[in-house]
């Protein structure tokens, strides 16, 4: 890889630790500082209005406007990474819709071009890849990062590694990783023995690692609050709500709303509310405890996406929390279920992680933390499709096998309503 030589950036950006504030070359290729802490993208200042974001939606007649501005990610790119056009690997990604159901709102990140929300830091992280000169890029994953690392590597033409779970893994997000070319290593250990091991790899073997511990993933991933926002007409809603794992996203989500309230885009800063299950839960207990200690369980439920025991991004997302006033709360894989079957049942449908939003509302509000009139965006993060297995498993009384004859049809109808 080559990380030196490399041409100037057309604005000032660096890599700042958020533990020392030590500042490193934004080329230098490292996910963490000397002292251990995690990095983070920092710019010299961003945008002082949205107007630039808002004229390149493709609204009206500017075919002429449009190509990066398709992408809900690039849309933003002067807060996302300084970096010719031309060198930008996009699907491009974003510009998910925002469904309002029941009097809440729901950004379905589902909708990008793999399937999850993965996509949006992706595009930023093998842009920077690319960049650097790398031939191979690794992630550890519970399969949505390498679905979607496995369709932007086969893009810009890049060897792709990746480590899961041993049989541990959604059916639909291991034959997409497959179906892009990818290289999978089927790990006989957890999600976290998986992290642990690529990281180890990438260190000893030169590959570019590209899991939410990369602080290019997060600057995508911030877009997913930005174009929520947008969205509202950058009326912030009282409540942002989204399933927290490995904490890429409640860190993404708590730097975006940082950024976009010093920027003036916005006048009044969400509460974030990150949703665990109670079966990997090591983030919810740190607040429980006031953020004083970082826990780390065996993880285990039925949502595979979050099935995380000792989550990398721990430490910017206590920031995430911490900034936004918010709160962290777990959820049953019970009300996982139901809170899923619900989303289902309003013709959106979203795997089983993302419902965690939904089932953490419910607590929410029973609880008195949301009150009534607040306004809430729940992000769901993955489609319907990625797990199959789970839909089929708990709708099996609805799917009836019979003859080929009118009688047949007649008494299965009257039986199942
Ligand atoms: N929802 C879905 C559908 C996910 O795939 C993930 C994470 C999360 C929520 C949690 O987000 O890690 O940023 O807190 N999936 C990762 C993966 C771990 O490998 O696909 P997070």
């Amino acid at each position: 890889m080559k990380a030196s030589g490399l041409g100037p950036r057309a604005s000032v950006e660096w890599l700042a630790c958020i533990t020392c504030g030590r500042r490193f070359d934004i080329d230098e290729i490292r996910y963490t500082c000397d002292c251990g802490g995690l990095l983070s993208v920092e710019r010299d200042e961003l945008p002082k209005s949205t107007r630039i974001f808002d004229e390149r939606l493709n609204r009206g007649p500017r075919p002429e406007a449009r190509g990066l501005n398709q992408s809900g990610v690039w849309r933003f790119r002067e807060a996302v990474l300084s970096i010719p056009e031309s060198e930008i690997i996009t699907h491009p990604e974003g510009a998910t819709r925002l469904y309002e159901r029941n009097g809440l709102l729901f950004k379905h990140e589902g909708e990008n071009p793999t399937g999850s929300f993965k996509d949006r830091g992706m595009t930023v992280a093998i842009t920077q890849a690319v960049r650097l000169g790398a031939r191979a890029v690794a992630c550890a994953s519970t399969g949505n990062t390498s679905a979607s690392l496995a369709a932007y590597a086969a893009q810009a033409g890049l060897r792709a590694i990746v480590f899961v779970p041993a049989g541990r893994v959604a059916g639909g997000k291991l034959a997409q990783t497959l179906a892009y070319g990818a290289t999978c290593l089927q790990i006989r250990g957890d999600f976290d023995t998986a992290m642990r091991l690529v990281r180890e790899a990438s260190e000893r073997l030169g590959i570019y690692l590209v899991n939410s511990i990369n602080p290019f993933r997060i600057e995508g991933q911030k877009t997913i609050v930005w174009e929520l926002l947008q969205d509202l007409d950058w009326h912030a809603p009282d409540w942002i709500v989204v399933p927290a794992g490995n904490l890429g996203n409640t860190s993404a989500f708590g730097k975006a709303l940082k950024e976009a309230r010093e920027a003036g885009w916005i006048d009044k800063t969400p509460r974030l509310a990150s949703i665990q299950a109670s079966g990997a839960n090591p983030f919810y207990r740190s607040f429980r405890d006031q953020f004083s200690g970082r826990h780390r369980v065996t993880a285990e439920t039925i949502a595979s996406a979050i099935r995380i025991g000792d989550p990398v991004s721990h430490d910017r997302a206590v920031a995430a929390i911490r900034y936004t006033g918010g709160v962290v709360e777990q959820v049953t894989d019970d009300e996982i279920m139901t809170a899923k079957r619900d989303i289902d049942a309003m013709g959106i449908g979203c795997e089983p992680a993302s419902a965690a939003t939904l089932a953490g509302v419910r607590k929410l509000r029973a609880a008195g933390v949301i009150r009534d009139r607040e306004s809430i965006v729940c992000v769901l993060t993955g489609h319907l499709l990625k797990d199959a297995d789970a839909i089929m498993k708990s709708h099996a009384g609805r799917s009836i096998e019979i003859d080929a004859t009118i009688e047949a049809v007649e008494k299965a109808l009257t039986v199942s309503r």
